[in-house]
């Protein structure tokens, strides 16, 4: 059988659009106000600069390059950098995918409290409603026969919608959906800031971004923090920059696009941060509580202290409530699909398999993992994946990929692929940063990742990563010794 066609984006602005939508996702708005707060508030501002400058750009620069220059999917990548290489690309998108079918459900979540946010429905106490009420979280392993009905309904109905977009043509499915939910979403988020500013107390809030701890720099700890939330929100290592930028035709400007998604996704997080460290400073003046117990990170801030604030706000929140977890739901669609993407890419280039059948294939198996978190220990098991595969795995695949492409690739060709396709150009110090600089940097983050997980492991979460590990060898073993369909994959 000979190679199927080859997707292209048809124009600059659905590349970047869906490239922004990769990056914004649930990490911008609810995991950098809480790191920045934690790591100092202002003056947690130059290690992230200068994380984002040094070691983002310089990374996704690498996957760009890549992406452009071979114009193959990952699996095929690594494949023709060397055979032995071929499990390394399916062990990064399995984490991609494992971390997708958790993420999914995060995003199922927010589509419940959409409704929920209608009528205020969480009551006068969003924590137990969210615990008792949406997840029915239970601590006893038997929780896991038990399936959430409504948790297992959203969870389906995320999958079907990331199916329907990535059954598609690149151009109509992806394109289209970037093109309109990413200007949604900053309208959505511009409103909402502007009116988190009007708020009594709001000023409580925002000076705290704008108040510098300089002793914060000299602590170890918030560099390290500064460049996780880089990597996390930049997507770096997911194979998703790769991916897209391999559908680029001819003539495209890499490093200039490059920059501008890297400095929308970064200048969207910071522009929201003002808006939710607005409305907690309104929820300090009006409740008493302190400011920081409210500044939690991720499913507390989003589903409990949130409905908290719009308890306290009026009859505006009947407004502002669905605007904020409609924000969340556009955000994470657009990372979903592009997490999805890369894989099912690999999968069709190498199995010959057109793209509606490989998505229809991986949304049902995704499906399949993710009714797990559908279950009453699903929350449980959640936090587990999320600390074991973000921690630890994910860092581990961007350490090899930087190795790859910087101690085994012909790196030059790299820079020559760069400077051919842009204004700005790149050189020594780029190489420098991806062969030296990134993978200590990274490798200090692991080292912390796998310390934090390993202290705060019992035997329930080891279970769990003991499995996590077994797969993330035993199918990447598998997926590299099965024969590719396509004739052309052995092609280097
Ligand atoms: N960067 C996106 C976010 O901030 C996508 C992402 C998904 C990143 C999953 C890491 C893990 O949410």
């Amino acid at each position: 059988m000979t190679e199927q066609k080859r997707s292209e984006w048809n124009s600059n602005l659905a590349f970047m659009m869906a490239m922004i939508g990769s990056a914004v996702g649930l990490g911008n708005i609810w995991r950098f106000p809480n790191v920045l707060y934690s790591n100092g508030g202002g003056s947690f501002m130059i290690p992230y600069i200068v994380s984002l400058f040094l070691l983002g750009i310089s990374f996704v620069l690498v996957e760009y390059a890549v992406g452009f220059k071979f114009k193959r999917s990952l699996a095929r990548i690594l494949f023709s950098v060397s055979k032995k290489l071929e499990p390394v690309a399916w062990f990064i998108l399995l984490v991609v995918f494992l971390i997708t079918t958790y993420y999914v459900c995060v995003v199922g979540w927010d589509l419940i409290y959409i409704v929920l946010s209608i009528t205020k429905a969480w009551g006068a106490n969003p924590d137990l409603y969210f615990t008792n009420n949406v997840l029915h979280a239970t601590d006893s392993v038997s929780g896991i026969f038990t399936i959430v009905p409504t948790v297992l309904a959203s969870v389906f109905a995320i999958w079907f919608i990331a199916w329907f977009i990535l059954k598609r043509d690149l151009n109509e499915g992806i394109g289209r959906v970037s093109k309109i939910l990413l200007p949604l979403l900053c309208i959505i988020v511009v409103g909402i800031v502007a009116f988190s500013l009007t708020l009594p107390g709001a000023s409580i809030g925002y000076t705290q971004i704008f108040t510098p701890d300089w002793s914060a720099l000299t602590n170890l700890d918030v560099w390290l923090a500064a460049f996780g939330q880089i990597v996390f929100s930049l997507s770096l290592g997911m194979a998703i920059a790769m991916t897209y930028a391999s559908y680029l035709p001819e003539g495209s400007k890499l490093v200039d696009n490059a920059l501008v998604v890297a400095f929308s996704n970064s200048g969207f997080e910071v522009f929201n941060s003002i808006g939710i460290f607005s409305i907690l400073g309104f929820m300090t003046l009006s409740s008493g509580i302190p400011f920081n117990e409210l500044v939690t990170e991720g499913t507390g801030l989003a589903f409990v202290v949130f409905p908290q604030v719009f308890n306290i706000m009026g009859d505006v929140a009947y407004i502002v409530g669905p605007l904020f977890f409609l924000c969340i739901l556009f955000a994470g669609i657009t990372s979903v699909i592009a997490l999805l993407e890369g894989v099912c890419y690999s999968i069709s280039e190498k199995f010959l398999i057109e793209r509606k059948k490989t998505a229809t294939a991986v949304c049902i198996v995704g499906f399949c993992i993710s009714t797990i978190f559908a279950t009453g220990l699903g929350s449980s098991i959640l936090g587990v994946f999320d600390a074991f595969l973000n921690n630890f795995a994910l860092l581990f695949a961007v350490l090899l990929e930087c190795i790859i492409f910087g101690w085994i690739y012909k790196f030059d060709d790299l820079i020559e692929t760069l400077n051919n396709n842009s204004k700005i150009k790149v050189g020594k110090t780029w190489k420098t940063v991806i062969k030296y600089i990134l993978p200590i940097c990274i490798f200090g983050l692991w080292a912390q990742g796998i310390y934090s997980t390993i202290s705060s492991s019992n035997s329930f979460s080891t279970t769990i990563m003991i499995i996590l590990t077994i797969v993330l060898i035993v199918v990447p073993v598998i997926f590299a010794k099965l024969p590719a369909i396509n004739e052309h994959y052995y092609d280097v």
